[in-house]
């Protein structure tokens, strides 16, 4: 493992009293599927996500020289309105980046943060949260070490969001993410994400249309299911399988290979379903809606040939993947035939991007 020391400031940084900064990160949705972990996101095996663009967190964040002797202030608020529940969750995180981020001891925080995705849409905010309070943190500690690199600042960004939440590692930059140790990929670490540019130009450009399934809060959360992974019975298999995935969806990607894409990314979702199915205990996060969406994808592909994929998160809602130069006829058959599945009749159009924003 690549060494952490390597993000702890070692020179002496300018004194900085006052600082406002605003970023917005994208979500990101999984090819390979991280689900198993080590302490503090090592994850079990390396995963590959693209980058998404309109599901975005932005977050302000105002650091101002501690004026209490004993302790900095946090607070939070959610969209200009308080929103203390977020505290405890930001506190974690900032005591936790400490040790690499010596210099937040100095600060009182005011944290201002809003998602561009409705607020209860089944979306998974932590990795954008994550990324948007790692990069304000990241731009703070430029103007007290003026001589970071460009590099280096992206590097530790995607180490300090993933210590908030593991998936947030790789919604630092675009338009894929890889993340975790393969010897396939010599620069890849588990300690933070990286840019991978060498897929075709197709996958560079393809469409995330994100049917809402359900809209409320999952039953069993990220943390507990990851949990489970350890003493799983299938638990190594899995891990092993991830890794080949891994090796073999690069190739797919840099080969243009929509249908070797299609194959391979739809066994990593059931794959990742299938752990939740088989843990002790066991549950259940697919609703009947999720299998009809599954069904009704995989029939329209077998009548017309085109590419379109499904993948789903740890959730019920499910991501669908498709090329651009498909998306008219694709669109007219969500509409027609797929819409009908979402509650409310929501849906989220999205695609790949490029990843952090200064705003
Ligand atoms: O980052 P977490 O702890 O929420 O875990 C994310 C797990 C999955 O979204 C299911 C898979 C992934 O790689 O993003």
């Amino acid at each position: 493992m690549k060494d952490k020391a390597q993000f702890v400031p070692k020179i002496e940084g300018n004194e900085i009293s006052s600082f406002k900064t605003t970023w917005s990160a994208p979500s990101n949705i999984a090819l390979v599927k991280y689900w198993g972990k080590k302490e503090l996101q090592i994850p079990c095996n390396p995963s590959v996500s693209f980058t998404l663009d309109q599901c975005r967190t932005t977050t302000s964040v105002q650091f101002k020289s501690r004026t209490a002797h004993d302790h900095a202030s946090l607070v939070v608020q959610y969209d200009g309105k308080p929103a203390p529940s977020f505290e405890p969750k930001v506190k974690t995180f900032i005591d936790r980046i400490r040790p690499y981020s010596p210099y937040l001891e100095d600060y009182d925080l005011q944290i201002d943060t809003v998602n561009s995705f409705p607020h209860s849409s089944g979306i998974a905010s932590s990795a954008s949260a994550m990324a948007a309070l790692a990069a304000a943190i990241m731009d703070l500690e430029k103007q007290i070490y003026p001589s970071l690199t460009a590099e280096d600042q992206i590097k530790k960004c995607s180490f300090l969001a993933r210590l908030g939440s593991g998936s947030a590692a790789r919604s630092v930059e675009g338009p894929l993410v890889l993340w975790g140790e393969h010897t396939a990929t010599p620069d890849s670490s588990d300690l933070f994400g990286v840019r991978w540019t060498k897929a075709a130009d197709v996958f560079q450009t393809y469409r995330d249309t994100i049917l809402l399934v359900d809209k409320g809060q999952k039953e069993v959360s990220s943390t507990v299911g990851h949990n489970l992974m350890h003493n799983h019975p299938f638990a190594e298999n899995r891990f092993a399988q991830a890794k080949a995935h891994y090796q073999d969806l690069l190739a797919i990607l840099e080969n243009g290979d929509m249908n070797g894409f299609t194959d391979l990314v739809e066994r990593e979702a059931l794959s990742l379903h299938a752990m939740m199915l088989t843990s002790s205990p066991s549950y259940i996060l697919m609703h009947p809606n999720t299998i009809q969406i599954i069904q009704k994808v995989r029939n329209f592909r077998k009548t017309t040939g085109l590419h379109l994929t499904f993948t789903l998160d740890a959730g019920a809602n499910v991501h669908l993947l498709y090329p651009e130069h498909e998306a008219e006829q694709i669109g007219q058959f969500i509409e027609s035939d797929l819409r009908q599945y979402c509650q409310d009749n929501e849906l989220i159009s999205d695609r790949v991007g490029t990843g952090l924003k200064k705003t």
